[in-house]
């Protein structure tokens, strides 16, 4: 599985980008309303620090607004992904932008049926959306499995972005489900480096090579006469 960033906030992404963790990101229009300045600019940078796949999200509710929109946001970057909300008239962007050659993420898809109609209009991905799905008490890791099913029996060859995430076992689910991406945002990037073991193991690493000064004295040196040899 991939990991993308879920964010609109480029300090987040200079952050998690520099861990080499991240495969590209998502950005939507309530993400980039929460942050000052020029959103091309923003979206711009991200696509640079990533390095990949960045969606970028249309806000007309019109097919020509929806698809004049996503033609110029792609010419914003070489790795934009336009973004597309589910609805009929979505199905009909997705499927004229993929027939121009931009790939389409297309987003807030809640159902096997939804999945089916975004990856039969040509999706290069699809964004199946966890978090929103348990604040309404429906089991999402289930409607995620069966989505995943669904497409693979269905020979689709569109790949699911677990979106939506809130806690890291939301992306345990996903990537056992065999989803090709979860989106995430920082935090919960941030929680996925916790155990408390890691911490403990550490300290007590730590504590042991201090009782031998003598070998601090060795490492020291070594990594001096390396770097001099290096120039
Ligand atoms: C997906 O691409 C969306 O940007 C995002 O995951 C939505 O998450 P939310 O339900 O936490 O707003």
């Amino acid at each position: 599985m991939r990991l993308f960033i879920d964010t609109g906030n480029v300090a987040e992404v200079e952050e998690i980008a520099a861990w080499g963790v991240l495969s590209g990101a998502t950005t939507n229009p309530s993400l980039l309303a929460k942050e000052d300045g020029d959103p091309g600019e923003s979206i711009k940078r991200i696509c640079d620090l990533v390095g990949g796949p960045t969606s970028a999200e249309v806000v007309s509710e019109d097919v020509q607004g929806m698809l004049d929109e996503g033609r110029a946001l792609r010419e914003l970057h070489k790795h934009i992904v336009v973004k597309v909300p589910f609805n009929k008239e979505g199905l009909e962007v997705t499927r004229a932008l993929t027939d121009e050659g931009i790939p389409v993420n297309m987003t807030l898809v809640f159902s096997p049926n939804q999945a089916l109609l975004a990856a039969a209009a040509g999706a290069t991905y699809v964004s199946c959306f966890m978090g929103r799905l348990d604040d309404i008490s429906i089991d999402s890791a289930a409607v995620l499995a069966e989505i995943a099913e669904t497409l693979r029996a269905g020979g689709m060859t569109s790949e699911i972005i677990a979106a939506s995430i809130r806690h890291p076992e939301h992306i345990v689910a996903a990537a056992r489900i065999g989803c090709e991406i979860a989106t995430t945002p920082a935090k919960v990037l941030r929680q996925m480096l916790n155990h408390p073991l890691t911490d403990e193991g550490a300290e007590k690493f730590r504590a042991d090579w201090q009782s031998r000064p003598e070998f601090g004295e060795w490492l020291g040196e070594l990594t001096r006469k390396r770097l001099a040899a290096a120039g």
